[in-house]
């Protein structure tokens, strides 16, 4: 019996995980936690009152930067600012795409400065910069699948901001809408594997949805990767994919075993510091496409 007679009786789902998964290394922004703390509470993880090592903060943030480095990824940095202890989570500057920076406006005082400063960088290095109207939190709340841009709100971006994107872009708009307080961005519980879709390109935390949105998620990734508590709870989900390299919480156990059933190759880093803060691997990470 040929390969091919044998792939016939395989189910689409099956052949999908055999196939060889493409890796294109990404451009990102990163913001080094040079003065990382948890002074205040916006987020259930965070609690002022239990220390914070900076020094480890740094450590752990520069094995992901070696990783991405490893993966032959290109990497940017911007200045961390005094005062601003949440910089480190780059995700939450902007959101870019086509070359346009859509601007952060941030729902909480303590992060509002971050938004122009992440914009300045943005218009320094050649992006045109789209100041943002309605409040949104970056690519904590933004991930493009395909040519569609799944857009969470719920606890910080607002549904307007999702108005703005389609305009911005052009591109399909989906709204999904959060529930836990705890998995309070989208990239807490909603994970991009393959930025070029397909029934498992994704993996998401279903409990974080509200039944609308977890029939949308159904839906459109019949095939996707389902989070269990566990792996949650360490923000497994917030991960970051090249298309075949998966960058997660080295904790994730039962994450980086159903990656691997998909054909995915997980590669595990210690962000128990960041955690502190309510963030892990892809709240640090912005994706630049320009
Ligand atoms: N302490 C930050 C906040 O609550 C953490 C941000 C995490 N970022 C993310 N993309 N999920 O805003």
């Amino acid at each position: 019996m040929t390969v091919v007679e044998d792939r016939e009786t395989l189910l689409d789902t099956e052949v999908e995980a055999l196939e060889e998964r493409v890796a294109t290394p990404k451009t990102v922004l990163m913001c080094r936690p040079e003065h990382f703390t948890v002074s205040y509470r916006i987020n259930p993880w965070m609690e002022p009152a239990n220390p914070t090592d900076t020094g480890v903060a740094l450590r752990q943030w520069q094995s992901l930067y070696d990783t991405y480095q490893r993966l032959g990824f290109h990497v940017e940095l911007i200045e961390p600012i005094v005062g601003l202890p949440d910089m480190v989570y780059a995700a939450n500057g902007g959101f870019v795409l086509d070359g346009i920076a859509y601007g952060a406006r941030f729902h909480y005082a303590e992060r509002g400065p971050e938004g122009p400063a992440y914009s300045e960088w943005f218009a320094a290095r050649g992006l045109r910069v789209v100041e943002p109207v309605s409040v949104n939190e970056g690519e904590g709340d933004f991930l493009k699948v395909g040519e569609t841009i799944f857009a969470g709100t719920g606890f910080r971006s607002d549904a307007g901001s999702h108005v703005e994107l389609a305009r911005i872009y052009d591109r399909e708009v989906v709204t999904l809408r959060l529930v836990d307080p705890s998995f309070y961005h989208l990239d807490t519980a909603f994970a991009v594997l393959d930025d070029k879709g397909g029934p498992a390109s994704v993996a998401y935390l279903p409990r974080a949805f509200d039944d609308a949105s977890r029939a949308i998620l159904e839906h459109r990734f019949p095939d996707a990767v389902l989070a269990t508590d566990r792996d949650a709870a360490v923000l497994g989900l917030n991960s970051f994919s090249d298309g075949r390299n998966v960058v997660i919480a080295s904790k994730a156990e039962t994450f980086a075993r159903d990656l691997e059933s998909k054909g995915y190759v997980p590669h595990g880093v210690d962000l128990s510091e960041l955690l502190l803060g309510g963030g892990g691997v892809k709240c640090c990470t912005l994706e630049l496409r320009w």
